[in-house]
């Protein structure tokens, strides 16, 4: 039988009961593969690894060995909410390692977006495994691969699935939710408990931030750029509205503005939203005009070094959701 095929047979997980079946089943078959061994996971905080995280605390608990790099390209309080719900809410074994420095001095001064992404992919690996390398015992490693990443495998999610490690560290896989579809794994979450925010989460690219701070990055870049995204999903959320993907962008050119009479040279601030099935093509939600407005002027007056805000009515095709 191939482990890596759904059988035609197979049911959609779109009850709770259901979920439930499948986690009780799950449960038992990764006890049953596990035993007393340990398992690493590198816990994003994105959906899967989140829910393959719930899912293997309920099978072994503290076997499990969570790490979770920060690379300084999360959004706002995301780094914060997986340490708190995995090691103070479900007493997860979670290593947390805030590599910041790391990566933004590596990517200081790089502005072509592949050398970027290839950097954040590089360098995520390599924390990872000197991680893995400190730790003994660990003989299995977990991952919140999912069947669109099977069947597709157009290396979309490559570097963010840890895939790269090297081969002497021998580990064999734990894949639970492999044969699983987005909106299933979705409802395993809810089943598991973890919060409405997490199992909701809006996709989000592997190098995160790292390529919406246009160019070369910055500290002051990145500090707007966390500040203004934090702004629009609280104002995005306050509307109630049901968008696909929403976020901000902070290019790397400045434009004049006037600020308490006096001239200002500062960075704009660009709205990206888009609502789309399989983001292959996407298009541009009409936010009312009341709402851009505030979250405007919650921008230029919140964010320091900010002096323009625009709303990006681009739809895929011709740009693409992210900017670079
Ligand atoms: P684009 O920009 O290609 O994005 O229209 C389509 C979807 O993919 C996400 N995206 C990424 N996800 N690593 C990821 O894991 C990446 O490098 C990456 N680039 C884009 C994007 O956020 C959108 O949902």
């Amino acid at each position: 039988m191939d482990n890596n095929k759904r059988p035609a047979d197979m049911q959609r997980i779109n009850t709770p009961a259901l979920a439930k079946a499948f986690i009780a089943e799950q449960v038992e078959q990764i006890q049953a593969q596990v035993g007393d061994k340990k398992v690493l996971l590198a816990l994003s905080g994105g959906v899967d690894s989140s829910v393959v995280a719930a899912l293997l605390i309920k099978a072994i608990g503290r076997q499990l060995v969570c790490v979770h790099v920060n690379h300084g390209l999360m959004r706002k309080g995301e780094s914060e909410q997986v340490i708190e719900v995995f090691r103070n809410q479900m007493d997860a074994n979670l290593i947390y390692v805030d590599a910041t420095d790391r990566f933004l001095d590596l990517l200081a001064g790089v502005d072509e977006p592949e050398k970027k992404r290839k950097i954040i992919g590089g360098e995520f690996i390599k924390v990872f495994e000197e991680e893995a390398r400190k730790l003994e015992g660990i003989k299995f490693l977990a991952q919140g691969t999912i069947y669109p990443d099977i069947l597709e495998s157009d290396g979309v999610k490559a570097h963010h699935n840890v895939g790269g490690l090297p081969e002497d560290l021998n580990f064999e896989l734990v894949e639970p939710v492999r044969l699983l579809f987005k909106d299933e794994v979705r409802q395993v979450g809810r089943a598991l408990g973890l919060p409405v925010s997490m199992v909701e989460r809006q996709p989000f690219p592997g190098p995160g931030l790292g390529v919406r701070c246009l160019g070369a990055i910055t500290r002051e870049r990145l500090a707007a750029l966390r500040e203004s995204d934090a702004i629009l999903r609280e104002e995005i959320a306050a509307t109630g509205m049901n968008i696909w993907q929403f976020f901000t962008v902070v290019p790397d050119f400045r434009s004049t503005g006037v600020r308490d009479g006096k001239r200002a040279f500062d960075w704009p601030v660009i709205i990206r939203a888009v609502n789309t099935v399989d983001a292959m093509t996407a298009t541009v939600p009409e936010i009312p005009w009341a709402v851009l407005q505030r979250i405007t002027s919650r921008i230029l007056a919140e964010v320091p070094g900010v002096c323009r805000v625009l709303y990006d009515l681009t739809p895929k095709p011709v740009g693409t959701i992210e900017w670079e």
